[in-house]
């Protein structure tokens, strides 16, 4: 657990201070330069799912037309993980199926990342070190935080599997059950 990233303190902190809903209070202002604040931001704090004990942070910023993720996961097997964007903001089921399936605004078939077809929501596996813990950073131009919905990532989930994925069957990768889940918000 040492290797708990600032990224998660960082998110405890604006969970903490409900500066998620996009207002800060008034106390933090001086923090705040105005380049950052003008950027948009979207995030989703992980929860385990499944009887696992997997949890950890996606954030997502958009600059200059590419939003870049920056996620960490722990409690983890080691190995390689599947995650995915899925269509609904909805992690409340146990097994996280209320999330549905791969978010796919373009209606193409399950896949691999920038290799046609695959849905916007298919990015890559994650691997775990020894310890259970994992990290990705990923930037792409087809997203975006608001705006076109073929695009824009809010209010969808993001989902973190037991198994690696295939990018090859259909339409979920076989990937395993849904090990931890989180909304994607503004
Ligand atoms: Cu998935
Ligand atoms: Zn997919």
């Amino acid at each position: 657990m040492r290797e708990v990233p600032k990224i998660l303190a960082a998110a405890a902190v604006l969970l903490a201070s409900a500066a998620c809903a996009g207002k800060k209070p008034a106390a933090g202002a001086s923090k705040a330069s105005p380049g950052a604040s003008a950027e948009p931001h979207a995030h989703a704090k992980l929860e385990p799912r499944s009887g696992s004990q997997v949890e950890g942070s996606a954030d997502f910023v958009e600059r200059d037309g590419k939003v870049t993720l920056t996620l960490s996961v722990s409690g983890l097997t080691p190995g390689e993980h599947a995650f995915h964007l899925h269509e609904k903001g909805d992690c409340s089921a146990p097994d996280a199926t209320s999330a549905g399936g791969h978010w796919n605004p373009t209606a193409e078939g399950h896949g691999k990342w920038g290799t046609h077809p695959f849905h916007r929501g298919d990015v890559a596996n994650l691997v775990a070190d020894g310890s259970g813990h994992a990290t990705l950073t990923f930037t792409t131009d087809l997203w975006s935080i608001g705006g076109d919905p073929t695009r824009d990532l809010v209010g969808h989930a993001l989902v973190v599997h037991a198994k690696p994925d295939d990018f090859t069957t259909q339409p979920t990768g076989n990937a395993g059950g849904r090990v931890a889940c989180g909304v994607i918000r503004k």
